[in-house]
This record gives C-alpha cells, sequence and structure tokens, in this order.
C-alpha cells in the first residue's frame, strides 16, 4: 500500500468513494476546491494494487491545517478495503506529515452512530470533548466533537507501521 498525496487524477476514484460511504458525501467540486484552492488543505490516499494487478485508490483523507491545529475534515475507505489497516495507516501518515508541519493537536467530529470511526480514533487517543446536538442535516443525529491533545510522533509512527 502506498500512502501518497491526492492527485487530480485521483478525483473520479475519490468521488466514487466518498459517495459510497457517507450519506451527506462531499460534491466533487468540494473536493477539487480542497485539492486546488485550499493551501490549508492537505489531501491524502491510499493506492493498492487491484485483482488485475492495477493500481486502485482504497482510501481517502483531508486535514486542514489551522495554524497549529490539524482538522480531519474527512475520511473514508473503499467497502471492499475496510478494516485491513487503510484508516489507521491514512490518518497516521497525515498527523506524521502534519505533526512535521508544526500542528501539536488534531479535532475531529464523527456521528454519535459510528462507532466504527470513534474505535479507530480511540486507538489514536482522541477523546470525546463534546457533543454538538443534530450536526448532520440528513437525520438530525448528533456530532460527537473528539480531540488529541498532543501528537506524538513516534506513537504515530508505530501506527502506520503496525
Ligand atoms: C471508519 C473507516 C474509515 C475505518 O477504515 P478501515 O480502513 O476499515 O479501518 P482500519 O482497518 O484501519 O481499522 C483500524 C482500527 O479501527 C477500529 N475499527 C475500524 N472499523 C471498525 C469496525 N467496523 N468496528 C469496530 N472497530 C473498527 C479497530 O480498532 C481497527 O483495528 P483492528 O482492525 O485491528 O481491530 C471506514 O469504516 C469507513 O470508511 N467508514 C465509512 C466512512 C466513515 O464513517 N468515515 C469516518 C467519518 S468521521
Amino acid at each position: 500500500m502506498t500512502l501518497r498525496r491526492m492527485r487530480a487524477e485521483d478525483l473520479q476514484a475519490v468521488v466514487a468513494i466518498d459517495q459510497a460511504s457517507f450519506s451527506l458525501p462531499w460534491p466533487a467540486r468540494s473536493f477539487q476546491f480542497e485539492l486546488n484552492e485550499n493551501p490549508n488543505s492537505r489531501l491524502w490516499v491510499a493506492e493498492v494494487t487491484d485483482a488485475a494487478g492495477q493500481p486502485a485508490i482504497a482510501g481517502l483523507l483531508v486535514l486542514w491545517k489551522i495554524l497549529d491545529e490539524g482538522h480531519i475534515a474527512t475520511v473514508a475507505v473503499s467497502e471492499a478495503y475496510r478494516r485491513l489497516g487503510v484508516g489507521r495507516k491514512l490518518l497516521a501518515a497525515a498527523l506524521l506529515s502534519a505533526a512535521q508541519e508544526g500542528v501539536t493537536r488534531s479535532f475531529l467530529e464523527v456521528r454519535a452512530s459510528n462507532t466504527a470511526a470513534q474505535t479507530l480514533y480511540q486507538r489514536f487517543g482522541y477523546i470525546v470533548e463534546g457533543v454538538r446536538r443534530r450536526y448532520y442535516k440528513d437525520n438530525q443525529e448528533d456530532a460527537l466533537q473528539m480531540s488529541l491533545y498532543r501528537l506524538d510522533p513516534a506513537a504515530l509512527q508505530r501506527l502506520l507501521e503496525e
């Protein structure tokens, strides 16, 4: 698996994974904006070799660098590649790189029902700090606000290599 920054030619695959993963997916133009126009956006993909021996995008992550904070804007893994460590490696690579740019802490929102993602974040040390009531407009679901207050490069390196 290769973890690398997203490129324009990845957009179609990225949008397809996002649409399959979320009830409120980002439109393609949002990814285009993040890629081409938002200087604070760090976009990552996990590239794998598929059954036919071709390179394929297995997952994506967008981190917004806001001064010393890294906000996880979105992360998704193609269903066929879940529970294989793709999400963990994407998050570890993105946070490690952000730490090298001076990011010291990280924040995110996650649906209250999304225990898979919450478990992943807890493994990194994120803690639940608050609730945004009825944050998600499709079903009025609450968002949990999760925070990671100290990015530890050694721990992130272990999560990347595990
Ligand atoms: C959340 C998501 C990104 C996780 O990606 P993934 O590549 O499957 O996760 P990983 O294989 O790296 O899992 C790492 C750890 O997270 C936890 N985890 C991941 N999926 C889990 C699940 N379905 N149930 C419980 N724990 C889970 C486990 O601790 C797992 O480690 P383990 O497999 O050794 O037990 C993926 O399920 C997804 O794309 N979901 C839909 C989109 C989404 O909800 N994104 C998050 C928005 S906040």
